[in-house]
């Protein structure tokens, strides 16, 4: 049953096991846009994906028309590679989606394939997920079978092959170019940009990296059009957006939601409220690298826009004519993320739950760069005897130098997802700090 104020466009066969047949897809009118999109030029499946507003669901929120543009119009060879790494804490809507839906991200990165000029993509899952990848190498054995992949994809005149390539474990091959590299055989170390994949990527040609849940959503604006996903959506934001929550609340799970949802709507209506009775301190809006939220700004909708740094941005729209204030420019210093939410109680030990986020950066960190690689070590030791009652004088303006340190000055951005979420605990409950600061420095007097 969906919960309150789910909008279900992709999630909307979860729960359907004969939906991953491609007899049960096909009943279901699965491979219908496919076929739709193969009647189409190339370049008007991009404009249609362009006027959808369709935005990155990996994290970073890129809008994909954009992206998909930047192929160079005189390539010859292009890949489309889909991201099924998932490995943000916080963060297990992608392993749902293909789960539930194997033909729905088949039939979107088939549809991206053609516009791309694509005749080989791959799908690089974690490799923990053993599950998930055997629902989708069996739906791609099928999808071969039944003509939807392979020399004469659905009857036409267009080939296309997909490869399912699982990764071993490692988070920062999420990173597009250690993703890369990974699927190349190589060390999965993130690549120096520019040149950015789409010019530079896989094999050294012109490659789009897009998440899961991105490419799924493509079926529907070429079935709907973009403009249908674009009003579903508010502002620059198109579509629905799914959100895994986690944490304290009364009914965690992975709910596919409307873009302007609140924290506060989020928490009350949809997950049932803070557990026990007790109250929300915390919140953390989209995967463990994104700073976290206090009570005060749980009422801004869990949007790109309306939750990141960017002070030049005021407003949002949130329909048509309908604006959301985010207070006279002031932001929030965070973003939407991977879409993992993490809440937390009035009971909640911060200064703990941080230095756990830092030591996973810090095993994570592939050792490519010194800011990164000393310096998320240095975080996760520090915060660590802090949150252990050993703190030393000093200890939080030396973990605010550490991670000024590495945001921005790092190959890759793993070094900011550990120095963001620092500072942003650092700023906004530094009271908790000092109190477990105080009372170590006292024990020791
Ligand atoms: C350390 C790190 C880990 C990442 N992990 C993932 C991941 O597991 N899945 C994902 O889709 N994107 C991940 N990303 C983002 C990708 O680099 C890339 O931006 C994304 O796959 C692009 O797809 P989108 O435009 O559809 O969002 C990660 C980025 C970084 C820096
Ligand atoms: S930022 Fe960290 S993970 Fe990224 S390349 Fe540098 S050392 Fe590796």
């Amino acid at each position: 049953m969906p919960a309150t104020r789910e909008t279900r466009l992709v999630t909307k066969r979860f729960g359907d096991e004969q939906a991953k047949t491609l007899a049960g897809y096909v009943a279901s009118g699965g491979y219908q846009a496919l076929k739709k999109a193969l009647g189409m030029q190339p370049a008007a499946i991009l404009d249609e994906v362009k006027k959808s507003n369709l935005r990155g669901r990996g994290g970073a929120g890129f809008p994909t028309g954009m992206k998909w543009g930047f192929i160079p119009k005189d390539a010859k060879t292009t890949y489309l590679v889909c991201n099924a790494d998932e490995s943000e804490p916080g963060t297990c809507k992608d392993r749902e989606l293909m789960y539930w839906d194997p033909h729905l991200l088949i039939e979107g990165m088939a549809i991206a394939s053609f516009a791309l000029g694509c005749h080989h993509a791959y799908l690089y899952i974690r490799g923990e997920m053993m599950r998930e990848h055997a629902v989708m190498q069996a739906a791609v054995d099928e999808a071969y079978r039944g003509g939807l992949l392979g020399k004469r994809v659905a009857g036409s005149g267009y080939e296309l092959d997909i490869t399912v390539h699982r990764g071993a474990g490692a988070y920062i091959c999420g990173e597009e170019t250690s993703l890369l590299n990974s699927l190349e055989g190589r060390r999965g170390w993130p690549r120096m940009k520019p040149p950015f994949p789409a010019v530079k990527g896989l094999f050294g040609q012109p490659t789009i990296v897009n998440n899961v849940e991105t490419l799924m959503n493509v079926p529907f604006i070429v079935e709907q059009g973009g403009g249908v996903f674009a009003e579903l959506g508010m502002g620059r934001s198109g579509g629905t957006r799914i959100l895994c929550v986690s944490g304290h609340v009364n009914r965690p799970g992975v709910y596919e939601l409307p873009l302007g949802i609140t924290t506060r709507q989020l928490i009350d209506e949809v997950c049932g409220g803070i557990w026990k009775g007790r109250k929300v301190k915390a919140v953390i809006p989209g995967g463990s690298s994104m700073p976290p939220l206090d009570e005060s700004e749980l009422d801004v909708p869990i949007e790109f826009d309306a939750l990141m740094t960017d002070p030049r941005i005021k407003e949002v729209e949130v329909r048509p004519g309908v604006k959301f204030d985010l207070g006279g420019g002031k932001t929030l210093r965070t973003m939407a993320g991977s879409g993992g939410v993490v809440v937390m109680d009035d009971q909640a030990d911060l200064p703990a739950i941080c230095a756990r986020i830092m030591q996973f950066y810090a095993h994570e960190s592939c050792g490519q760069c010194t800011p990164c690689r000393e310096g998320t070590g240095w975080l996760a030791r520090i915060s660590q005897r802090v949150a252990d009652g050993r703190g030393l004088p000093g200890d939080l303006e030396l973990m605010e130098s550490i991670a000024h340190g590495i945001g921005g000055n790092t190959i890759c951005a793993l070094g900011d997802a550990a120095a963001w979420p620092m500072l942003g605990f650092l700023t906004k409950f530094r009271g908790e700090f000092e109190a477990k600061l105080a009372a170590s420095v006292a024990g020791a007097a």
